[in-house]
């Protein structure tokens, strides 16, 4: 793929974050010997002081007005990804490039440039609206900072909210309603890419259909791309042309969402796949059950119950020792598993 024509583009994206070691030494200096004597409380302490990889060497690409989705379980790195590629944190490695131009290292000051162009839309719309101020406050507010000569009128049109709500506080909306004001706020000035963090996680499924209609509408109307992050693989696949699949902080699979839906040989997404089918309605992937893989070596989810694995007809030594490269199925279709042919499973 020839990177320079896509949107956004990144290489071998990281971020680790260091330990909590302010709570750690609160609890060490209040329950000394906890830390010594129970099992479990080790085990916590163990993992809280181990610094977290969030984001484990990403690249990926977004195009022009591609709608991307990113599906993965919770606590896969999905949210930490947006953040960095909006740089609302900044990365431990690796580049992020926008619209041409290399982001990564950029100033907050030099980046106000590009903040109209790349918006995050946060994943709840609750606390993210300032209870004090009007909607009508809080879309002007947006329209001087992004657009200046924004038509207030005109944006409620554009996402159905109705006027009577100009006057009324967030708090006094509905979710549905909520949602409609934080994507008025995140299309003011015509941004080119939205990174949309579960768009209608914790909404009724009927106003999930309305919200998700209103985004596709958006999006055919006003050319915007969008990276979809959600962990309901049936509204990444309805909404989005390409899908990346995300696990323990890796890409473990990315493909065209026909490739993804039909022809995918991560056991992964296999699983995922088999999970959207079984519940239809927005379900909720439990958070993994693996203890967390701090050894650096290895597929990582050998420990989840990998099928192909446990199925013992592999050499799974390959699979102990070695972290598996994404390889190229297809021009779009890439897997990052040593087994992905094995037919068994
Ligand atoms: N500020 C932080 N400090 C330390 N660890 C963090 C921080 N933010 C995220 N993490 C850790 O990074 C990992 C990825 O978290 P992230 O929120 O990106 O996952 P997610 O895929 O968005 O999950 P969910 O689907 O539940 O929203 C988790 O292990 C989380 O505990
Ligand atoms: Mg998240």
């Amino acid at each position: 793929m020839d990177l320079k024509n896509q949107l956004l583009f990144t290489k071998d994206l990281k971020k680790h974050f260091a330990p909590r070691q302010g709570f750690l030494d609160r609890v060490q200096t209040f329950f000394p010997e906890w830390r010594a004597t129970r099992t479990s409380v080790k085990k916590v302490w163990a993992n809280l002081s181990q610094p977290v990889t969030a984001v484990d060497g990403v690249s990926l690409s977004i195009g022009e007005k591609e709608v991307v989705g990113l599906v993965g379980e919770s606590g896969s790195g999905k949210t930490t990804l947006g953040r960095l590629l909006v740089r609302l944190i900044p990365a431990t490695a690796g580049e992020i490039t926008f619209n041409g131009v290399q982001i990564t290292e950029l100033s907050q000051s030099q980046m106000r440039d590009h903040r109209q162009s790349i918006r995050m839309m946060f994943q709840k719309p609750g606390t993210i609206l300032n209870p004090k101020l009007t909607i009508q406050q809080i879309l002007l507010e947006a329209i001087e900072v992004h657009s200046h000569h924004g038509d207030l009128f005109e944006l409620i049109s554009m996402v159905n909210l109705p006027e009577n709500t100009l006057h009324q506080y967030p708090n006094d909306l509905s979710g549905g309603l909520q949602r409609r004001v934080t994507i008025a706020r995140t299309i003011v000035g015509n941004p080119k890419l939205i990174i949309a963090d579960e768009p209608v996680a914790g909404l009724d499924v009927s106003i999930q259909a309305q919200i998700i209609n209103l985004m596709k509408q958006i999006h055919q109307n006003h050319g915007i791309a969008y990276l979809l992050i959600s962990h309901n693989l049936k509204l990444i696949q309805y909404l989005s042309s390409r899908i990346l699949v995300m696990y323990q902080g890796r890409i473990i699979e990315q493909g065209t969402t026909h490739e993804i839906s039909k022809k995918c040989c991560h056991p992964y997404t296999i699983d995922l796949l088999k999970a959207a089918n079984y519940d239809l309605n927005a379900m909720n992937l439990v958070p993994s059950t693996a203890e967390k893989n701090d050894d650096k070596n290895g597929c990582p989810y050998r420990f989840d119950g990998c099928p192909i694995y446990e199925s013992g007809k592999v050499n799974r030594q390959k699979c102990d020792n070695e972290t598996p490269n994404p390889a190229d199925i297809s021009k779009t279709h890439r897997v990052a598993c040593h087994y992905h042919d094995f037919s068994e499973i």
